[in-house]
């Protein structure tokens, strides 16, 4: 069979391979996924009903969604990312991860180059070769708590770099990448006339002294900077497929011819849903807030106790981090993490799915009940022996 190339360039989703690989085994202590365990809270179910009920989830809404929600989108988008935003530059998406492909689709040409700190959550890679652009992997600098390298960035510019694509706070690193940093990263996106794309899907999941910034936030980044924002994670909406993205009003009609042949509209019923979770109590944000900062705690202590396996990068947010494995055996991180699937019962996600500097890594979630984790590191106590 003939496959277009852009699609069969893309490997195997490694994230995906573990899951196949984990049902075949029983109890497995699950440190894999990066979706919430929590269910989604009862008073965004009930407006999911209600909207139902009323007859008003059963069409198409307008395709960049319901303008109610659009101006609650806006509201927070002032509130708690300091844009300057308005109605107009939003478009509800399926999710972020839709928004992000229609972004990547509008503004890349085939052979554009995409520069991309590393390790990164593979979507964002896989988006850019499916656009047949050219992701351009720049590492972040792991001693610095993976921090962004900006003299790499700038010299990882060529008269083909069209943007720059992160998530902050990083999925799988846990950085949250600070507001000094993120100037400079603005500065040579305006200097070099780069888009900046982020995915902000973990900006309520921030710990210590670390505070979520919005690049597009900087004065002069209004017409280089695409930010993508999901009700995924901020209120454990996962399988409701629904998120946002805000641009300059001169982009979002372009990212609409693309958002339209892709989904049309965003699930309407999830729509209400949404603007019930904008327009609720925010309680629940908080307890999931707190749940994770107790679970990272709680994983880094078990993880001082196997410092002779891993060595980590305490995460400033989101609910994962990225231990580096450093007996032989985690030369190879998939083979190293399908072994302790299969020996130890523990499944992690092997770095190398998260781009090249990621080998010798593995990604492990926080977004789950303690006792997982417990389970899972009395496990690999035994399988690793203690020190
Ligand atoms: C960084 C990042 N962006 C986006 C997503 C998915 O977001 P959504 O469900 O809104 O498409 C994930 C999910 O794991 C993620 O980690």
């Amino acid at each position: 069979m003939r496959i277009a190339r852009r699609v069969s360039q893309i490997g195997k989703s490694a994230i995906h391979e573990m899951t196949r690989l984990s049902k075949e085994i029983d109890d497995v202590a699950f440190l894999s996924w990066a979706k919430p365990t929590s269910d989604t809270p009862a008073h965004i179910k009930e407006a999911a009903v209600k909207a139902i009920r009323d007859g008003l989830a059963g069409g198409y809404s307008e395709s960049s969604g319901l303008p109610q929600l659009r101006e609650a989108i806006a509201e927070k988008l002032n509130r708690d990312n300091q844009l300057n935003a308005n109605a107009g530059q939003v478009i509800v998406t399926v999710g972020a991860i839709e928004g992000l492909a229609a972004a990547v689709m509008a503004i890349i040409d085939p052979g554009d180059e995409v520069i991309l700190p590393t390790p990164t959550y593979s979507t964002h890679i896989r988006q850019v070769q499916m656009a047949s652009g050219k992701p351009v992997l720049v590492p972040l600098i792991e001693e610095e708590a993976f921090r962004l390298d900006i003299e790499h960035i700038k010299k990882a510019v060529t008269p083909r770099s069209r943007a720059i694509l992160f998530c902050t706070p990083s999925n799988p690193t846990g950085t949250v990448f600070p507001e000094q940093d993120l100037r400079q990263v603005a500065e040579i996106a305006l200097e070099n006339d780069l888009m900046v794309i982020t995915d902000e899907a973990y900006e309520y999941f921030v710990f210590d002294d670390h505070k979520h910034f919005s690049i597009a936030s900087i004065p002069g980044m209004e017409k280089n900077a695409i930010s993508t924002f999901t009700f995924t994670k901020t209120y454990a909406m996962t399988g409701w497929r629904i998120g946002y993205l805000h641009a300059h009003e001169d982009l979002i009609p372009q990212i609409t011819k693309v958002h339209i042949p892709f989904s049309i509209c965003a699930p309407v019923v999830s729509q209400y849903a949404a603007l019930a979770a904008l327009r609720g109590a925010q309680e629940c944000v908080t307890e999931f807030k707190n749940h994770y900062l107790s679970t990272r705690n709680f994983m880094c202590e078990r993880l001082d106790r196997l410092d002779h396996v891993f060595e980590y990068q305490k995460p400033g947010g989101s609910y994962l981090m990225f231990p580096k494995i450093i007996i032989d055996e985690g030369r190879d991180s998939t083979a190293f993490c399908i072994r302790l699937l299969q020996e130890g019962r523990v499944s992690a996600t092997p770095g190398i799915a998260f781009g090249p500097n990621g080998q010798s890594h593995l990604r492990l979630s926080f977004c789950v009940p303690q006792e997982m984790i417990d389970k899972a590191f009395d496990r690999m106590e035994s399988y690793f022996g203690r020190k």
